[in-house]
């Protein structure tokens, strides 16, 4: 079985690796000619650990090909994945201008039968639209099926999800295509679960809400915490333990961000006003996203009387650690109020740039952890990469002009800090 992926972004490129990991032939096409010349030189557009070590091992195994001609992709592929992005619209919804265009791409030039499979995380009812728009761009009546299969990847640790899934969910509505794929994932080992495009669908949709309101959900009670002098930790810990809780995913900080959770919240409030369904739930767990890194922020600002005309650094601009991606991180909230209040901030990150909108005379990132706390008054822990959480902070402390430490992630020792003469405050702990 032949496989070509389509959309040679984060998922797509994991996707394709991952296939070829598992012994099947890969292609990778995209429309992005320089994205598709620099992967056939074994050069990722993204920062994944491990993925440029499988690139580079699959490109020279010839497992793996980049292919820049619609045509050929199409026409020389069984099995297509749509791997393209869904980015948001204003309103929330999913936008499928790249899921159309894959689509009609597939339509136009398809030759013989084909199984699309839709891993973008895509609306209840796409995979009938994709039907549509694949129909309509046909020159020739040519059968198809389109299943889904959504991705539970991680940024940051996708090829370890993608080759050690915890379930592989299959949506179809014909059982011959759903056999088709769970051949494909034959030598992995973990549940799988063959259900209608739909649930399919709601079961990515819900994990990922889930998720983001478990988090809205401990970061709200650390407001409460905070005002109580009880540590957010120490009862996500307490509450953790209970297996129907689970102790993943409560860990209290700035907010979520990244290119999934703020937009597939939305996404599905969006639907659910589509229905006549308010997600109410899911409204508030974005809500209390939103105001979080601000919340947090006046909570630091009371040590400081005020953040004009003092010098913060701020650590950390990616939404999580191992990945180079600030969409939607919580740290560019900080930064830009930080620089609306008159406060000179200096940035660091070991891997991730702070986009060209925030540099401004008053944000400039710094190239090391030293010359960022270079005359800081404060410096606000927003991302917990392994760089600070080790970092040699009795040593570091000699550049700060202040003392203060905000662990906007909680991720730091704050007894130890204090004992190095920081005054250390965390979310909800001091
Ligand atoms: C998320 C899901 O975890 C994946 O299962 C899913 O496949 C993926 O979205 C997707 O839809 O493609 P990802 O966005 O890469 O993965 O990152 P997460 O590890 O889920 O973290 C998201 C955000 O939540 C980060 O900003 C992180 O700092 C924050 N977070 C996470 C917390 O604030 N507290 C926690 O306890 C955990």
């Amino acid at each position: 079985m032949s496989l070509l992926i389509m959309g040679t972004g984060y998922v797509g490129i994991t996707t394709a690796l991952a296939l070829a990991e598992l012994g099947w032939p890969v292609s990778g096409f995209d429309p992005d000619a320089r994205k598709l010349q620099l992967l056939s030189q074994g050069i990722l557009p993204i920062h994944e650990p491990g993925l440029d070590q499988l690139l580079e091992k699959h490109l020279q195994r010839g497992g793996v090909r980049f292919l820049g001609d619609p045509g050929q992709a199409v026409s020389a592929h069984k099995i297509i994945f749509l791997c393209v992005g869904t980015p948001p619209n204003p309103d929330g919804s999913a936008n499928l201008r790249y899921i159309r265009e894959a689509a009609e791409t597939i339509g136009a030039h398809m030759t013989d039968e084909k199984l699309i499979v839709v891993k973008s995380t895509v609306p209840v009812g796409t995979d009938e639209r994709i039907v549509r728009w694949i129909e309509t761009s046909q020159t020739a009546r040519i059968p198809f099926d389109v299943v889904v299969n959504p991705e539970f990847l991680r940024e940051g640790s996708a090829l370890e999800d993608a080759l050690h899934p915890d379930r592989i969910v299959i949506g179809s509505d014909g059982n011959g295509p759903a056999e088709m794929l769970m051949k494909l994932y034959e030598r992995l080992d973990c549940p799988i679960i063959v259900t209608t495009p739909e649930a399919a669908v709601m079961i990515k949709y819900a994990s990922n809400a889930f998720l983001a309101t478990k988090i809205s959900f401990i970061n709200e009670l650390s407001r409460l915490c905070g005002q109580l002098g009880i540590d957010i930790s120490d009862v996500a810990r307490g509450m953790g333990l209970d297996p129907r809780i689970g102790k993943l995913f409560l860990r209290a900080g700035i907010g979520y961000g990244g290119s999934c959770f703020p937009k597939d919240v939305d996404a599905l409030v969006h639907t659910g006003k589509m229905h006549g369904v308010d997600l109410t739930i899911l409204e508030r767990a974005a809500g209390v996203n939103r105001s979080q890194p601000l919340f947090q922020l006046a909570r630091w600002e009371q040590s400081l009387s005020s953040y004009t005309g003092k010098t913060i650094a701020v650590l950390g601009v990616a939404f999580k650690p191992d990945t180079d991606d600030v969409r939607e991180a919580p740290a560019l909230t900080i930064i830009a109020e930080l620089a609306a209040r008159g406060a000179n901030v200096r940035v660091h990150d070991p891997l991730a740039k702070l986009p060209v909108e925030l540099q401004s005379g008053q944000a400039v990132q710094y190239p090391t952890i030293e010359e960022v706390l270079h005359g800081a008054d404060a410096a606000i822990l927003c991302t917990e990469w392994a760089d600070y959480i080790h970092a040699d902070w009795g040593r570091l402390k000699a550049y700060m002009k202040g003392n203060f430490l905000f662990d906007g992630r909680n991720a730091l020792d704050g007894e130890a800090l204090s004992s190095r003469g920081y005054r250390y405050c965390g979310v909800s702990k001091h």
